[in-house]
């Protein structure tokens, strides 16, 4: 924070990295993507040829059909909400300001084919909240979707619809289905929920050793020609972090991966977890007793046939051993390929990307 502001070419860059049109950028959600290059130098501070007017969220979305990247910049003061287009090229080729949206914390959205699904939850900008991040949870915020068509006009013709109160912080996926309803998935707090994985965050006295969370799995189901929401939790394990094979971002998949967490009662643990939508099974990789697995990435086999033909790649930090270790899971099974030990540990990851050297840089 400057005294004109925040300067948004200051940035931790730690919290995703993906590489859209050939350029590795390296995210966080308060200030411009930090370009690196093929060697993981710092190139600097990324603005799209200066077509990029606010910070740049960590979860852009590329489209798998058009090779667009979809994102959004979120503010606490307004414009709270601004919504970017860039090309397969990397050029920014539509930006909107969002109208109706409000400083509730942004991290995370979803994308249809033909809309942009935004997600406010109950959890807003809070300047008496000294911790560090000055966000908290407010029963006066209400919580709702947001469904944008993609189209020129779209901004102007977004519709909000409210829903229960809660925090999703992460969207697994959202599609179109044959009716026509947004269905969007992701896990999601509660109050309670929040306020016990926000301690972990902030390092509130009496938090646990361990992260945790309460965050569960919901299912929205947004009916545009009735105008209404049905929403219902889907699973009782507690996860965050969903994956999936991204090139049904968009589009109904039928698997998604998650990171499940022990909850207050020791039911669950460390893992790595495979949901199946077609059936409703759930399988989990155990990581094992303080063993916390970063995001599972999902990387697509050569000549996959199959959703699942694939890999999951996560960073497993071992907090009893002080050591970190990246798993390869068969995405299909959820058996061990390999373990890649590492020297030492290194930080706890939080996102991540599979990013292959045929890649042009
Ligand atoms: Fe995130």
């Amino acid at each position: 924070m400057t005294e004109h502001g925040p300067d948004l070419t200051a940035s931790v860059a730690g919290t995703h990295v993906i590489e859209h049109a050939g350029r590795l950028l390296a995210l966080c959600e308060a200030n411009f993507p930090f370009e690196l290059d093929a060697e993981l130098e710092t190139v600097g501070a990324y603005d799209f040829d200066g077509k990029l007017r606010s910070a740049m969220t960590a979860h852009p979305k590329t489209d798998p059909v058009t090779g667009e990247l979809h994102f959004f910049g979120s503010s606490p003061f307004p414009p709270y909400l601004l919504y970017y287009i860039a090309d397969a090229k990397g050029q920014i080729v539509h930006s909107a300001e969002i109208p109706g949206a409000t400083a509730s914390l942004k991290h995370d959205f979803a994308i249809t084919r033909h809309h942009v699904v935004f997600i406010e939850g109950s959890v807003t900008f809070d300047p008496a909240e000294h911790s560090g991040i000055p966000y908290g949870w407010s029963d006066a915020q209400p919580s709702r979707i947001g469904v944008m068509p993609r189209t020129a006009d779209g901004a102007a013709r977004i519709r909000w619809f409210d829903i229960e109160p809660g925090n999703m912080l992460h969207a697994a996926n959202a599609y179109e289905d044959a009716q026509g309803r947004i269905v969007l998935e992701g896990p999601t707090v509660d109050r309670e929920g929040f306020q016990l994985s926000w301690n972990w965050w902030v390092g509130a006295p009496g938090r646990g050793t361990e992260p945790n969370t309460r965050s569960y799995t919901r299912r929205w189901v947004v009916d545009l020609a009735q105008g209404r929401v049905d929403e219902q939790t889907i699973d009782d394990l507690a996860v965050e972090f969903p994956t999936l094979n991204e090139d049904y971002v968009g589009a109904e998949n039928r698997y998604t991966y998650a990171v499940s967490f022990p909850d207050q009662d020791g039911y669950g643990g460390y893992g790595v977890v495979k949901y199946d939508r077609a059936t409703g099974a759930r399988r989990v990789h155990q990581a094992g007793d303080a063993r916390l697995p970063s995001e599972a990435v999902f990387v697509p086999a050569e000549g996959a046939a199959n959703e699942d033909d694939g890999y999951l790649l996560t960073v497993v930090s071992d907090l009893k051993q002080d050591a970190s270790q990246l798993l390869v899971l068969d995405a299909a099974g959820l058996d061990r390929i390999a373990t890649v030990h590492l020297p030492r540990r290194v930080t706890g990851g939080i996102h991540g990307s599979w990013i292959p050297d045929t890649t042009d840089q």
